[in-house]
């Protein structure tokens, strides 16, 4: 898996690296995150991509959802502050407008469902966010069409599929991308010039330039839904303390994965760990780097 222009991420890159809170620092020092997504019947998804945003460091969560998801979120996640999104059917309606212009940092598309892939919501996102965005998920199969907008971007943008939505994005069956996964996402990052985080057992971070890093870090307990939920919270918040983004994704893939490790060596085995587990299980692997 190493070679010369591919580092394996190593746990004293992260220790060095890691957010640190001075002592006069505010909510507002710490980054105003926006998460988008979510859907009637899949409530689950975005409650804990909000959790681990804020587990992980985020200074404010706002969490911009279907209305009738809002309370079943609010009780999960008592710190977000909530923007309710018309909806239809349970799923977020298009035309959207809303004001990003507050956030620091926005991610989209965790439990939004694909129903409505005319809706131009992550078009919106893609065109108006100014700052760093991050698509995961069901917004990567609304990104398919508009693909091309992306090199217009002036802030970072980090897409973070598994092998089966990358390889929907690429046009190409999965088991290319599992024979290629270095080639693949290389090119795809310097074609449309965004960060590809392709997970999996070896997660392949790649920036635009090219520039390729492995995290190792994990273990089969994440083989269970919910757990690219977290990991998309925890990369938002580290993008908000971080002032680059490849020390954010490296060191957000570590902090999943480590976390994920821990909490087998103690208290859980990797049959019953569960998504939530490793957001509470955030705090242990935070200590242990401070
Ligand atoms: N070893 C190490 N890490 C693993 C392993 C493993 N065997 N299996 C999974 N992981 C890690 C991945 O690296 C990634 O960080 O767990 C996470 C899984 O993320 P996803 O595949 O996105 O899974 P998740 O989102 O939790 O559940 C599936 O994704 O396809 C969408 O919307 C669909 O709801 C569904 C969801
Ligand atoms: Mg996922």
């Amino acid at each position: 898996l190493p070679s010369p222009n591919r580092k394996v991420w190593q746990r004293e890159d992260s220790k060095r690296i890691l957010p640190k809170r001075d002592a006069n620092s505010h909510k507002g020092s710490h980054g105003k995150a926006l998460i988008v997504g979510g859907a009637a019947h899949m409530p689950g998804s975005i409650a804990m991509s909000a959790k681990a945003a804020l587990r992980s460091g985020a200074g404010l969560v706002t969490v911009a959802t279907p209305k009738s998801a809002v309370p079943t979120i609010a009780t999960y996640v008592q710190e977000a502050t909530f923007l309710p999104l018309a909806e239809e059917e349970g799923v977020i309606k298009g035309p959207v407008d809303f004001d990003v212009s507050a956030y620091d940092g926005v991610a989209v598309g965790m439990g939004m469902g694909r129903g409505r892939e005319s809706n131009n919501l992550v078009n919106h996102l893609v065109s108006s966010v100014k700052s760093p965005l991050l698509i995961d998920a069901d917004a990567l199969y609304q990104l398919k069409n508009i693909l091309g907008l992306l090199r217009s971007r002036t802030y970072p943008t980090i897409l973070t599929p598994h092998p089966g939505e990358f390889a929907h994005l690429v046009d190409q069956p999965i088991s290319a991308i599992v024979q290629s996964p270095f080639s693949y996402s290389r090119e795809f990052s310097k074609k449309y010039g965004v960060y590809t985080v392709l997970k999996g057992p070896a997660t392949i971070i790649t920036a635009p330039n090219g520039s390729q890093f492995v995290d190792l870090t994990g273990n089969a307990g994440l083989a269970k839904g919910g757990s690219g939920d977290v990991l998309s919270g925890i990369l938002l918040a580290m993008m908000l303390q971080s002032g680059s983004t490849t020390h954010a994704l490296n060191s957000g893939c570590m902090l999943h994965g480590l976390t994920a490790e821990m909490l087998i060596e103690d208290d859980h085995s990797m049959v019953d760990l569960l998504a939530t587990d490793l957001i509470e299980g955030l705090t242990q692997t935070f200590r242990t780097f401070s």
